[in-house]
This record gives C-alpha cells, sequence and structure tokens, in this order.
C-alpha cells in the first residue's frame, strides 16, 4: 500500500483532488472572480528571495512563540474555516493535529461542529465570528464560546457576498439525503475513500452551523444561516468597539488591508489584527497580503499583534511573513488539503512540513530563534511593496 504521509502541501493538494468529490474540492479552492487575489497571494511569496549564509550557522534554531496570548510551539496557527463535507471528523480532527503538534486552533461560526467539542480537542482554540444577526445573536454567540473555554475571539468582517467565478461555482446542497446523494452519486462513487469515509459514520455529510444555533435551538442549515448573514448591515467601528469591549479579552479582527484601517482597529482597543484578504474569496483585486504587510506592520506593529494569512504553502513562506514584520501566520487552504488526504494525520503531516521548512530556512539564514528575523533577511524585488490607505 502506498505511504499516506507526504512530503509538501502541493502533494497533499494533489491528494485531495483525487479523494474529494469535484464539487468538495471547488468549495475548498473557492476564489472570487477571475481568481486575481487567490493567486497573487501564493505568486507574490514566491517573488521574494533569501540571502543564506554558508558557515557559522547554527546548530539549533528556537521555533517557539507567543501570539495572541497562547505559547505555541512555531508561529503557525489554523485559521478559521468552514469544512462541512471534508472530512467526518472536522474541525475537531484539525483541532487535535494542531494541539498534537502544540499549536493553536480558529474556530468559524460556520465550521461543522460545536465550539464545546473543538475546545476539548484543543484547549488553544479561538472562536470566530462574523457581524450577523442583532448584537444580541452574536453576543449569545460569543457567551457561549466563553462559557466553552475559547481563549480568544476573532471578528471576520471583510467578506463581500461575491458570489461569482469566472471558473463556475460548485453546486452544493442545502442539505444532504438521498435524493442529493443521488444526485451527487456520480462524483462520490469515483471518489470512494471519501465514501467510505462517511459511510463508516453512518451519516451523510452533515452540512449544518451548530455554533449559529439560538440558545437552546436546532442547529440551522449552512444557507439559512448565510442568508441571516447577508440580511445583516455591515458592522460599523463603533460596533467593533463594542464587540471588543463585550468579549474583554483577545481579540483579533481578521482581514485588514489598509493602513487606515488597521489604525481604526487598534483605537477600536483589538489586541491583534490579520493581515488578510479570505483567501482572495472576496473583493478579487485586493493585493497579495504579503505586499500589504509591511506597510501595516510599520504602521501599527508596535501596538498591535499583526498576524497574516493567505497564500502560505511553505515554511519559507512563514519565514518571508515574519521578516517582513509578522508575529505568526494563520494557515486555510494547507490544511484542508491535509484533512482531506489523510485525517488528522495529514493536518500533523502538514504542520510538520511547515516545522520543516521554517527551521531548513533559518539555518539557512543564520538565524537561531524565529524572533531574529529581520528585513535584512529577505530580498524585494522592485515594485513588490504595496501601501494601501496610508
Ligand atoms: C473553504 C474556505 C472556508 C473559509 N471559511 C472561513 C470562515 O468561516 N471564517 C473566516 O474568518 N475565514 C474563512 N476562510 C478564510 C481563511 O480563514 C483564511 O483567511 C484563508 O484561507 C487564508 O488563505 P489560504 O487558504 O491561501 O491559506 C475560509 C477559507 C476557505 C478556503
Amino acid at each position: 500500500m502506498a505511504s499516506s504521509w507526504f512530503e509538501s502541501v502541493a502533494v497533499a493538494q494533489r491528494r485531495a483532488r483525487k479523494r474529494l468529490p469535484a464539487s468538495v474540492y471547488g468549495a475548498l479552492m473557492a476564489g472570487s472572480e477571475r481568481g486575481q487575489t487567490r493567486e497573487d497571494n501564493v505568486a507574490a511569496f514566491a517573488e521574494l528571495g533569501f540571502a543564506p549564509h554558508v558557515a557559522g550557522n547554527p546548530a539549533q534554531r528556537d521555533l517557539a512563540t507567543t501570539v495572541l496570548g497562547q505559547a505555541i510551539s512555531m508561529p503557525v496557527i489554523i485559521s478559521p474555516t468552514g469544512v462541512q463535507a471534508v472530512h467526518p471528523d472536522g474541525e475537531v480532527a484539525v483541532a487535535r493535529a494542531a494541539a498534537a503538534r502544540g499549536t493553536a486552533m480558529g474556530l468559524s461560526s460556520f465550521g461543522s461542529k460545536p465550539v464545546e467539542d473543538v475546545v476539548a480537542a484543543n484547549p488553544q482554540t479561538l472562536f470566530q465570528i462574523y457581524w450577523s444577526g442583532s448584537r444580541d445573536d452574536i453576543l449569545a454567540r460569543l457567551e457561549r464560546a466563553r462559557k466553552a473555554g475559547a481563549v480568544g475571539l476573532i471578528l471576520t468582517t471583510d467578506w463581500t457576498f461575491s458570489h461569482s467565478r469566472d471558473w463556475g461555482s460548485p453546486h452544493i446542497p442545502d442539505h444532504i439525503d438521498l435524493r442529493t446523494m443521488l444526485l451527487h452519486a456520480p462524483e462520490a462513487i469515483i471518489r470512494p475513500r471519501w465514501l467510505v469515509r462517511y459511510a463508516r459514520t453512518g451519516r451523510p455529510p452533515d452540512l449544518t452551523v451548530p455554533n449559529m444555533a439560538p440558545p437552546g435551538g436546532p442547529a440551522p442549515r449552512f444557507f439559512g444561516a448565510y442568508g441571516a448573514w447577508m440580511q445583516t448591515p455591515p458592522p460599523s467601528w463603533e460596533d467593533v468597539a463594542w464587540l471588543r469591549e463585550q468579549w474583554g479579552g483577545v481579540f483579533l479582527l481578521k482581514g485588514v488591508s489598509r493602513i487606515d484601517d488597521a489604525k481604526r482597529a487598534v483605537d477600536a482597543g483589538v489586541t491583534a489584527i490579520s493581515v488578510s484578504n479570505h483567501g482572495g474569496n472576496n473583493l478579487d483585486g485586493t493585493p497579495a497580503t504579503i505586499r500589504a504587510l509591511p506597510a501595516v506592520a510599520d504602521a501599527v506593529g508596535s501596538q498591535v499583534e499583526v498576524l497574516l494569512d493567505g497564500g502560505v504553502r511553505r515554511g519559507s513562506d512563514v519565514v518571508k511573513a515574519l521578516a517582513l514584520g509578522a508575529r505568526a501566520v494563520m494557515i486555510g487552504r494547507a490544511y484542508l488539503w491535509g484533512l482531506a488526504a489523510n485525517g488528522q494525520s495529514g493536518v500533523e503531516n502538514v504542520l510538520d512540513i511547515f516545522r520543516n521548512g521554517i527551521d531548513s530556512a533559518l539555518l539557512g539564514l543564520g538565524r537561531s530563534s524565529v524572533h531574529e528575523l529581520s528585513r535584512d533577511d529577505v530580498l524585494i524585488p522592485p515594485g513588490f511593496l504595496r501601501s494601501l490607505g496610508g
């Protein structure tokens, strides 16, 4: 039997493509409109170079750090995603893998597993919410996450409800019953491993969002919750400050690209921001996050922790992001592909790839700790950087 271990995130992606039904794989790839931002997120990392040393390099490298009040074994944490239908163990498997590798877990409020189960699998869980429903609805979600033991709150405000994709969005059913199973049978039947995983659980994939349930109520279906979110006016900066105050603890605003927004986030009292464009899933044409990071880090990096997510596929990408001002990165598709390829072990495998890649880049750069990285370690080609709203 072929080994289930894989050597790179690219191999995990190929396995995910082979194992998942086309519509599930398509939903993971996402990327809105022409997919320019999604592609730039990845391509921009490849434009950056390194200037390595060949002797006098450190024999041991320290990857451990702290971010968002958490001590973690390396500067890579799990970005929140809805992982419906990728794997029956979903976010619980991801949380266990992150715990096994000593790092933190971001759980989406649109995820497929209850926050209580995810925190039980990884006590270093941060809960992510969207601005959906009334303030009371939002408070109820927040209080549930607090009660469950979430160690921080992530507010994601960059979603633009852009539903047009040049490559054609996959069809995602509202729920999966016998009729939809039969409808999707041709694509599922040619993906037997995926089918077998669900067959073993005795249930079809669950397309509900348990963390959006009203107190004591049943978990709504994904599209029902999505519709309610679409009806909610977007939050103001006062709303952000209000929510931060209600939470009272570690608070990350995810989705910042502009310097002026970063400053307003600081004024709203956040403890951290993530330079993020939702993996290129919303306003297409937004530049790669790594291009926008240095200007944002220069503006607010001394006041709040600055994270980055988008296009991170290898340890050397993490090192580039740290050298350009990030405290840590969050990964999205990389761990989803690992989950699809090999469940919890696949996510651990992805995290090990990141760890080895970071260590190897530190060795080459002659740095003994992730805290020693600086802009001098990276070659930035002319015209690479973008300064938004400065
Ligand atoms: C399938 C998918 C679902 C996502 N769902 C969420 C979500 O529910 N909440 C959120 O804040 N971000 C969500 N994101 C964005 C990720 O948290 C992250 O910003 C993005 O994936 C980073 O880019 P990368 O995939 O290139 O690493 C999602 C991304 C993908 C690919």
